[in-house]
């Protein structure tokens, strides 16, 4: 397994990560966002959406658990912190195997609707501005993904 961590110093550094990571995603992508409140997982899609090119604002959708953008590849950005019921099923299988890219906030609290195969991004607050990013794939294909970030050496 390829485990990659950066450390980024802004906004911009963590969105030019997830921009670097965008361009790469292709339609069936599942990606997991996890960290604390405000540690940066609407600014880590913000990053994907404007690679995928989404010229709509993203933003947190609080009282939607999904939210659809469409670019090159449509984005299926869900956030399901509020959904009050973790096997509650609002036909999350059909983004994850759908022709766009899905991207969840707080994963975990659906974990046993996740596909066995997903890029998990854990977001850790360091300081004000900064932040540890660690991705943690599962499955050839993230492993695969992971390891051409690494090769392009994302933080340039
Ligand atoms: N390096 C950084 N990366 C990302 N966000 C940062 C960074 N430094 C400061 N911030 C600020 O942290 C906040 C992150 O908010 P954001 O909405 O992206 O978090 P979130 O994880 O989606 O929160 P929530 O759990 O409420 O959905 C923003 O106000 C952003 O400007
Ligand atoms: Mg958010």
């Amino acid at each position: 397994m390829t485990k990659i961590e950066w450390i980024v110093k802004s906004e911009d550094e963590t969105k030019k990560v997830a921009n670097k990571l965008g361009a790469l995603l292709e339609a069936g992508d599942v990606i997991a966002l996890e960290g604390d409140l405000g540690a940066g997982k609407t600014t880590f899609t913000k990053g994907i959406a404007s690679s995928l090119g989404i010229r709509k604002t993203v933003n947190s959708p609080t009282f939607t658990i999904i939210k659809e953008y469409h670019g090159e590849l449509p984005l299926y950005h869900l956030d399901v912190y509020r959904l009050e019921d973790s096997m509650e099923d609002l036909g999350f299988d059909d983004y994850f195997h759908g022709d766009g890219v899905t991207v969840i906030e707080w994963a975990h609290l659906i974990k046993d609707q996740l596909p066995a195969q997903i890029l998990t991004i854990y977001i850790y607050h360091i300081s004000e501005s900064s932040r540890k990013l660690v991705f943690m794939p599962v499955g050839e294909r993230y492993n695969q993904l992971c390891k051409e970030l690494l090769d392009e050496n994302i933080s340039n």
